[in-house]
């Protein structure tokens, strides 16, 4: 939203538009939940999510574009099957979504035109954004997600004893 930092700098809106919308984005996601943005196009969507992964994680990479053929993998994880086969499941096997990685790494993961995907694939989701889990099978374990935002309390006013 723009405005001035306690040390003098200027930040230029990037949002132009409805304060509390940016204050509800935020808080959904300081309270560990999933931020969806829905609306019609050229309203900012991807433009608001860009900015706040960028101000929380450091940049906005972290991004898979849903399509009709979107399958579940590009949510989770794959196998690079060679070594699969070669060497049985295994850390080394596994090549991690950018959900996936962004699980790892306590950042934000953006996913673009989550309309797009099938239902079914959409569902992959679930356990992700609910138990804030990804369970991998094969390898009987499972990735727990790291806390990309926690918000510090304002700071108190002194008072006069
Ligand atoms: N409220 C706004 N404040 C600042 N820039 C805006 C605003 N609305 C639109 N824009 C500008 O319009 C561009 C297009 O918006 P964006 O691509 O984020 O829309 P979208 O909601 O993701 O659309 P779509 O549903 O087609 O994906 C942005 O890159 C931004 O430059
Ligand atoms: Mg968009």
């Amino acid at each position: 939203m723009g405005g001035k930092l306690d040390n003098g700098v200027d930040i230029s809106p990037k949002y132009v538009g409805n304060p509390r919308l940016i204050e509800i984005a935020i808080s959904t996601l300081a309270t560990d939940r999933a931020l969806l943005l829905y609306g019609l196009p050229g309203t900012a969507k991807s433009w608001v999510s860009e900015h706040l992964a960028a101000a929380i994680s450091g940049n906005s990479t972290l991004i898979v574009q849903g399509t009709a053929g979107t399958g579940e993998e590009a949510l989770r994880y794959s196998w690079n099957y060679a070594q699969l086969i070669a060497q049985g499941p295994s850390e080394a096997a596994l090549i991690h979504s950018p959900v996936m990685r962004a699980m790892t790494q306590g950042k934000i993961a953006r996913i673009e035109e989550l309309t797009r995907v099938a239902a079914d694939v959409q569902d992959t989701l679930i356990t992700i954004l609910s138990e804030k889990t990804l369970p991998i099978h094969k390898l009987n374990t499972e990735q727990q997600a790291q806390k990309a935002l926690t918000l510090s309390p304002p700071p108190t006013t002194a008072t006069k004893a």
